[in-house]
C-alpha cells in the first residue's frame, strides 16, 4: 500500500488514501511514501546488525517527513519494538495514533512534562540530575508501585545533549538512590559517524566505555546500551552494543562513510535499503528535442 500526502497543501498523511493527486488539481504534485519499502528497510538493517541486537527506529520529525503514525504502524508490522521521538509532544501524538510500542524520547522533556511522559509511558532521555528528581517525584504520585524506565545520554563530544564525564558521578547518585526510577539505557550519539577512521570517533567510543565501566563500579549496569545511527550501523560493528538508532537509513538513504586519511570514500558490507519516498507530479505535455 503507498500512503500519500499532497505537501504543497501540508495536509496530514493519510495511510487510507490511494495513491495520486486530488482529480481536480491544477498542479498536482504530491509525494508517495511506500510502506513496503519501509518494511524492507526496516528488515535489511535488521539482518545487517547481529540477531540480538535491537532496533530503535527514529521516526522523530514526523519520520523525517514521512509521516510519523504510517511509518510506524509499517515499521512495527515489520517487527519494531522501539522507536525514538524527539519531543514529548511527538511521543504523545504517537500514542493517539495506537501506537504503544516502547517510545525513547530522546530530546529528553521540559519541567512540567514529566506527569504526560509516565501516563503515556514514554520512555525518557535523561543527563541531569534536575530531570531524574522531576520524575522520581512525578512517578511517586502517579505509579509508585513501579519504576518508570529512563536512558541517560552520554555526552561523548557530539557536544550537543547529554551528560558530561565531570557530572557522572552526581548522576548516578541520584539515579542509583531514585526508588521509582529504572536506569534501563545509556547511549550516546556520534558527531562523524560517515567518516570511518577518525579519532574522534574511537575517542567518543572510549568515553562512553569509561560511562559504562563508572556505573557498573557502582553497581549500577543499565541493561541497554545503544551509540549507532545509521552510516555507525553501516560502517562501525563495535558501536553497535545491543541497540541500533537508524533513522536515515529506514528511509533509504546511506551517506557515503568516507576515510579521514585519504579522503577517499570507503566501502563496507553494503545495507540494502532503498529510498522510501518518490515525489510525483504530473507531464502536462510531451516535446521531442527539435
Ligand atoms: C540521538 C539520535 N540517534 C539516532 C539518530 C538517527 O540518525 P540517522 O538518521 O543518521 O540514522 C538521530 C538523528 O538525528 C539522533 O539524533
Amino acid at each position: 500500500m503507498s500512503m500519500t500526502y499532497n505537501p504543497r497543501t501540508a495536509t496530514a498523511p493519510d495511510p487510507t488514501a490511494s495513491a495520486g493527486p486530488a482529480p481536480m488539481e491544477t498542479h498536482p504534485c504530491w509525494v508517495e511514501v511506500s510502506l513496503t519499502a519501509l518494511r524492507n528497510n526496516f528488515r535489511a538493517v535488521q539482518s545487517h546488525v547481529h540477531p540480538e541486537t535491537s532496533i530503535c527506529a527514529v521516526i522523530k520529525s514526523d519520520a523525517y517527513g514521512h509521516g510519523m503514525a504510517g511509518c510506524a504502524s509499517a515499521l512495527r508490522s515489520a517487527g519494531a519494538q522501539w522507536f525514538a521521538v524527539s519531543a514529548t509532544d511527538e511521543g504523545i501524538a504517537l500514542r493517539r495514533r495506537g501506537i504503544q510500542e516502547r517510545t525513547l524520547v530522546l530530546g529528553g522533556f521540559w519541567s512540567g512534562q514529566e506527569e504526560a511522559i509516565i501516563q503515556h509511558e514514554l520512555t525518557p532521555v535523561v543527563w541531569e540530575r534536575s530531570q531524574i528528581e522531576l520524575l522520581e517525584n512525578a512517578a511517586q504520585k502517579l505509579k509508585p508501585r513501579q519504576r518508570v524506565p529512563v536512558h541517560l545520554k552520554i555526552n561523548t563530544g557530539m557536544n550537543r545533549l547529554g551528560a558530561d564525564r565531570k557530572d557522572l558521578a552526581s548522576i548516578y547518585q541520584a539515579l542509583g538512590s531514585a526508588a521509582h526510577i529504572l536506569f534501563e539505557g545509556i547511549f550516546s550519539h556520534f558527531a562523524f559517524s560517515e567518516v570511518v577512521d577518525l579519532p574522534h570517533g574511537e575517542e567518543q567510543l572510549q568515553r562512553f566505555y569509561e560511562a559504562i565501566a563508572q556505573a557498573e563500579k557502582l553497581g549500577l549496569a543499565p541493561p541497554i546500551r545503544h551509540m549507532a545511527n545509521s552510516a555507525a550501523i553501516a560502517g562501525q560493528p563495535k558501536s553497535w552494543f545491543n541497540m541500533v538508532r537508524p533513522g536515515l537509513a529506514l528511509y533509504g538513504y546511506c551517506l557515503p562513510l568516507t576515510s579521514a586519511v585519504t579522503g577517499r570514500s570507503v566501502s563496507a558490507p553494503e545495507l540494502a535499503v532503498k529510498p522510501a519516498l518518490s515525489w510525483k507530479t504530473r507531464v502536462l505535455q510531451l516535446r521531442a528535442a527539435a
